[in-house]
């Protein structure tokens, strides 16, 4: 969807697919994120018993002159969790380097990350529950030991020498705890599962971004602007972004709630920020399954999306708010989604 001004102008383009899709992130986006992110602890805006956890972990790991322990972070995306990461490498006074599970491919670009560290700098590694095997053997003993084992060259000739390693924090991200190998995810000795953010917290964060990028908005705005993010900080940036837009075209430029009305109702996003494909989703489990459980592979097909996308994007939210539920034989709408989807609600 295209918006365009009196002048004829673009103004902006509307992705659709990627608005409530907090996996996907463009370069501009990136850019604007960095410059929304908190620096510091204090800073930081709600998942409490995280921060005050790693308040303390920071403080002892600073007071004992040592590295931080090994930390996993785990949760839907979008919750801050790289965020968090450049925190903790700020309160630590340390370097951080910021890595994906799937840009290590092969052992060696692993050896030349760690061999690289210095002493108590901070190896981010995103999405590490898509590390291949091979290289999170190597992992393994750097994490225990801060050891390396490396082969040098190849047949009956080949030996194994052990280098040693600076003493440095891992710090994993995964959107899927459940995929990581015990062993891995033994290795850590912090682990905090991010929580979706409450409406409350999420106001807080449309107001501090509005604020850092000079944008005028009241508080009925930013609170619906809240409301509709699923929980989702990330997302509810975008869409602060997107009223903005229309503020401008619509507008003065200054934020108000019938024009964050009008925004995110042509942005399909209904009154608790679900979009077509939750719907879409609640309808197969509603009508075309009248109810029954259904298995995930069968929703992502009905939909033509990739499982993951379906249990990593969507799901959280819908459960959060009590819309759908796992069972054993498969997933089940509530009556909450029934009523909201405008159905009676009948159990199978
Ligand atoms: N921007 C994105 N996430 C944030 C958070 N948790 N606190 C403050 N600003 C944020």
């Amino acid at each position: 969807m295209i918006l365009t001004n009196t002048l004829n102008m673009e103004v902006i383009s509307l992705d659709d697919e990627r608005l409530i899709n907090p996996e996907l992130v463009d370069i501009n986006e990136e850019r604007m994120e960095n410059s929304l992110r908190p620096k510091t602890l204090a800073e930081y805006i709600g998942q409490d018993k995280v921060k005050e956890n790693m308040k303390v972990y920071i403080e002892a790991a600073k007071k004992r002159g040592e590295a931080l322990d090994h930390v996993l972070l785990y949760g839907p995306p979008g919750l801050g969790k790289t965020t968090l990461a450049s925190i903790i490498s700020n309160e630590m006074n340390s370097n951080i380097k910021i890595t994906s599970g799937p840009a290590i491919s092969k052992p060696g670009d692993l050896a030349a990350l760690l061999t690289n560290l210095s002493e108590f700098d901070i190896l981010f590694i995103d999405e590490i529950h898509r590390l291949n095997k091979s290289v999170e053997e190597i992992l393994y003993p750097a994490l225990e030991d801060y050891t390396l084992d490396i082969i040098i060259g190849k047949g009956p000739s080949a030996r194994s020498i052990r280098l040693d390693l600076p003493k440095f924090t891992l710090i994993g991200a995964t959107t899927k705890a459940g995929s990581l190998a015990t062993p891995l995810r033994d290795r850590f000795g912090i682990v905090h599962r991010l929580e979706l953010y409450n409406t409350e917290d999420l106001t807080t964060i449309v107001k501090r971004s509005a604020n850092i990028l000079e944008i005028n908005i009241d508080n009925e705005s930013a609170i619906e602007i809240a409301r509709r993010a699923r929980g989702t900080p990330r997302i509810a940036n975008r869409l602060l972004k997107r009223v903005r837009d229309y503020a401008a075209v619509l507008g003065n430029g200054n934020i108000t709630l019938n024009i964050t009305k009008i925004a995110l109702n042509k942005l399909e996003i209904d009154d608790l920020g679900l979009d077509e494909i939750d719907r879409k989703i609640l309808e197969t489990l509603i009508i075309k399954y009248r109810g029954r459980p259904v298995g995930i592979e069968t929703i992502a097909t009905t939909l033509g999306e990739e499982v993951d996308t379906i249990e990593d994007v969507y799901e959280p939210y819908l459960i959060q708010i009590g819309f759908i539920s796992r069972t054993v034989r498969g997933r089940i709408a509530l009556p909450a989604a029934y009523e909201h989807m405008g159905f009676p609600y009948e159990e199978a």
